[in-house]
């Protein structure tokens, strides 16, 4: 049964899967000789675009964990950038991207300013793995140390997006095993779910909760329906956090406290169940969310990144470089 030739492919094997491992080192100092400017021009543009419209910085958050949380194999790859081709349909028609994603624009304006500073070096997964970061900053949060060193995928696939990403209809049980298979504990999917302190959701992820659930603050379930209605309107938008819309803090949690977070998913979380207990206390306890969410943030940045020689540093973030 073992022959030699068996245990030479179970060897092999398990030297490429170390390989990957030890390859899959990113490090924060990555384009300190390569491309010293790379961070201050992220970090220029990311202000900018926040400043003249704060759900920018939300928009590229979500970007962010959109790519990293796709693939089992390729993670965080700049792959949800990459628009369909001839040979694959990419993630953004996938059901949670479709006409919901947003900052391609400012992502692409970075890398043009990228290419002419340091040409063919900086990749797009790692520009979005900074702009996320600087997103959180420019709207209040605490920072991070964001490592570096991804490289592009050459492919992106519809299939993988729509089987990986969140739903906001899941409840507790479901969005805690889409976690655990990244490696994300419950604590986890608790501190990241905490991102919904900003941004907008439209209607139609939301109305079946603001007319059903039950666990639900009346007032708010009603002046939410205000811009949801029944019928129609499935693209109207609705802030994530009622009350600090625009600002990176703890609100989310005392939101759901209040039994008034806006999607299903999110008050799932605080829903007589094993979270209630650290969303209370992160709804306490603002300094040690923002401190726990940069940790779960450098995490969810290090899923299976490429690496080495791997995958390629795109010149262009929506397509694969000629060959
Ligand atoms: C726990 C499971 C999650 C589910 C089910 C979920 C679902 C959603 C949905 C349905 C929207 C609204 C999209 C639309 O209406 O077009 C949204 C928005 C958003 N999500 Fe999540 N999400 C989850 C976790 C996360 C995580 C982990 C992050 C980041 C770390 C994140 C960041 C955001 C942000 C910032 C927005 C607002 C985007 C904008 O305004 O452009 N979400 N999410
Ligand atoms: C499709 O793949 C082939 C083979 O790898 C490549 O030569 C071609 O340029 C690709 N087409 C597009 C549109 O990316
Ligand atoms: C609420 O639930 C009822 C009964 O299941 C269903 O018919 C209706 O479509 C739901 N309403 C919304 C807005 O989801
Ligand atoms: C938790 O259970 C109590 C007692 O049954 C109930 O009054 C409360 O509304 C529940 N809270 C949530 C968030 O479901």
């Amino acid at each position: 049964m073992s022959s030699p030739f068996s245990l030479l492919a179970f060897a092999t094997f398990f030297l490429v899967s170390m390989t990957r491992e030890v390859g899959a080192q990113l490090s924060s100092d990555f384009y300190s000789s390569s491309c010293p400017s790379a961070l201050s021009i992220i970090n220029d543009a990311v202000t900018s675009a926040v400043s003249s419209e704060a759900r920018m910085g939300a928009s590229l958050l979500r970007l962010h964990f959109h790519d990293c949380f796709v693939n089992a194999i390729q993670g965080c790859d700049g792959s949800v950038l990459l628009s369909d081709t001839a040979n694959f349909t990419g993630e953004q028609t996938a059901f949670p991207n479709v006409n919901s994603l947003r900052g391609f624009d400012v992502i692409g304006n970075i890398k043009s300013q990228l290419e002419k500073q340091c040409p063919g070096t900086v990749s797009c997964a790692d520009i979005v793995a900074v702009a996320a970061r600087d997103s959180v900053v420019a709207l209040g949060g605490t920072s991070w140390t964001v490592q570096l060193g991804r490289r592009d995928s050459t492919a992106a696939s519809l299939t993988d997006a729509n089987n990986n990403l969140p739903s906001p209809f899941s409840d507790l049980s479901t969005l805690t095993s889409a976690f655990s298979r990244k490696g994300f504990s419950a604590d986890e999917l608790v501190v990241l779910s905490g991102a919904h302190t900003i941004g907008r959701a439209r209607c139609r992820f939301f109305r079946a909760r603001i007319f059903n659930d039950t666990n639900i603050d009346s007032s708010f379930a009603s002046s939410a329906q205000q811009n949801c209605p029944s019928v129609g309107g499935d693209d109207n938008l609705e802030s994530l956090d009622s009350v600090t819309s625009d600002t990176f803090d703890n609100q989310y949690f005392q939101n759901l406290v209040n039994l008034k977070g806006l999607l299903h998913s999110d008050q799932q979380l605080f829903n007589n169940g094993s979270a209630d207990s650290q969303v209370q206390s992160y709804s306490q306890d603002s300094n040690t969310f923002l401190d726990d969410f940069g940790k779960a943030m450098i995490k969810m940045g290090n899923l299976s990144p490429l690496t080495g020689t791997d995958g390629q540093i795109r010149l262009e973030c929506s397509k694969v470089n000629a060959s």
